[in-house]
């Protein structure tokens, strides 16, 4: 049995629906407190984690493998193959603020977000001066309340970025779903883990 540890929130609902286009149903997805689902081949194990927490479940090896957005991954320095991108759950990163806005004005500038690593990479290949405030979520109050001039932070549908009167200022970049891999896994466990990765591989690296 191959354990998998999913991202709870976009990406597990856009996995659960790619897994279910390969075959691979989950008999108890419905009940969306239970934390772990079953498939009834009995090959596959799926536990539904935080974002953040899904590279450690695998790097710690309690799961052999995890789907999670690349932007978690981005920020953690997980000891975890990255073996491929899915189609699945596709954002991107923006500088975001009030209209009219861009980086350009500032020579500081002082950006809210949950993505420090990636914002602090940003910001200084821009050569940019810059104070990042790291918050944990809703994260387009910063500008708002005055407490920052801009955001960092994934964009999808862009509805809640509109919905508080802010725009995006500059793409950074694409950010899709990454499969990961525990280790020592993909060289105890190759044959059941090739399965499962010739199965969601589509081509995309
Ligand atoms: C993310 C992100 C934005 C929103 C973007 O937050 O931080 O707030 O989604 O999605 P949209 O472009 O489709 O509106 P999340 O839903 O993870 O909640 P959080 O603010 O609590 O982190």
């Amino acid at each position: 049995m191959i354990r998998i540890a999913l991202a709870k929130g976009r990406v597990s609902d856009s996995v659960l629906e790619i897994l279910k286009g390969k075959g691979i149903e989950f008999g108890d997805e419905k009940d969306d407190r239970k934390l772990i689902l079953h498939e009834p081949e009995g090959k596959y194990e799926l536990i539904l984690v935080k974002p953040q927490d899904t590279p450690t479940y695998v790097e710690q090896g309690v799961a052999e493998c995890g789907i999670v957005g690349r932007d978690i991954v981005m920020e953690q320095d997980s000891d975890v193959y990255q073996l491929f991108s899915l189609e699945a759950a596709k954002c991107k990163l923006c500088l975001a603020g009030k209209p009219g806005g861009r980086l350009e004005r500032y020579s500081n500038i002082k950006i809210a977000t949950k993505y420090t690593s990636s914002a602090e990479a940003f910001l200084e290949q821009k050569g940019v001066g810059f104070e990042l405030i790291k918050l944990n979520g809703s994260v387009e109050l910063a500008p708002i309340l005055g407490m920052s001039d801009a955001i960092i932070d994934i964009v999808e549908t862009g509805n809640t970025l509109r919905a508080n009167g802010l725009e995006i200022w500059e793409d950074i970049c694409e950010i899709q779903c990454v499969f990961i891999a525990n280790k020592a896994a993909l060289k105890t466990r190759h044959k059941e883990l090739s399965e499962l990765i010739s199965c969601l591989y589509e081509g995309k690296v």
